[in-house]
């Protein structure tokens, strides 16, 4: 059974910007399944994504791969010749246990993980890119120069799937999702304090976008074609086409 999530649950003197250090690292996959909506139906799709997109002897990335939840899913859905992937992560501690993980299972699949900035890390002959919660934790500036390197980086027909939390625009809408939000993670039991405390660790190293602003985004660099393709509440899923 996962470690449980009780980073938040004592009452905090002075909330420091939230980092993906040790002690998230250890309870990762429960915080990560109880505090995103559909997290374990995007995983299962991702799987399945790669599976018609991987192509032989191309690079498939999960930029940002955590414990390598998603590398995992595509290990096991690829099946071509040639093809390995590539996890980049810049946390330490994620990147220790998301190798303790993946060497746990051999695979005819290779995989290897990089502890690197994805901002820094070359894009090369890619059939799939994933950014799995990742995009949101970049510096807004730092947003269109990575996408377009991944653009870059893709095969023509290659696929980059973006799982992102979303704003809204509209404001009665928008708070609304952000309440749903906030009952999903009541629903899987955590109390007002951790969501609030949370909330103040969170945001301001996690600022999203609005899904016009992705979209327009992906128009803007070339991508052929762009659609959310899962969304519940305020998270949700993109994928889009070189
Ligand atoms: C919400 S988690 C991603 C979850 C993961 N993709 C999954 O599917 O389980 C965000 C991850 O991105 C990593 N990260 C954030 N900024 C990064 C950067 N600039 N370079 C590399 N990794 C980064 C964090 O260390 C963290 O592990």
């Amino acid at each position: 059974m996962a470690n449980p999530d009780t980073i938040f649950s004592a009452p905090i003197d002075k909330i420091g910007d939230f980092t993906f250090d040790e002690r998230v690292a250890e309870v990762f996959p429960d915080m990560i399944q109880r505090s995103i909506p559909g997290y374990s139906n995007i995983i299962s799709a991702i799987g399945m994504l790669a599976e018609r997109y991987a192509k032989p002897h191309s690079n498939v990335y999960d930029l940002g791969c955590s414990l390598g939840a998603a590398t995992l899913s595509m290990r096991r859905h690829i099946n071509q010749e040639g093809c390995q992937i590539i996890g980049v992560d810049n946390s330490s501690a994620m990147v220790e246990r998301c190798r303790l993980l993946i060497n746990a299972y051999r695979s005819d699949t290779p995989v290897t993980i990089i502890e690197a900035d994805i901002r820094d890390v070359d894009i090369q002959d890619a059939s799939v890119v994933v950014l799995n919660f990742t995009l949101q934790f970049l510096a807004p500036i730092d947003r269109r120069a990575l996408l377009e390197k991944i653009y870059a980086g893709l095969r023509p027909g290659g696929i980059l799937i973006l799982s992102e939390k979303y704003i809204f625009e509209d404001e009665s809408a928008n708070e609304l999702l952000i309440d749903l939000h906030h009952d999903f993670k009541r629903a899987n039991g955590y109390s007002e304090l951790e969501i609030s405390q949370k909330r103040s660790a969170i945001e301001h190293v996690m600022l999203p976008d609005t899904i016009e602003t992705h979209k327009q985004r992906f128009n803007d660099i070339g991508f052929k074609s762009a659609e959310v393709w899962f969304q519940c509440f305020n998270f949700g899923s993109m994928f889009a086409i070189k």
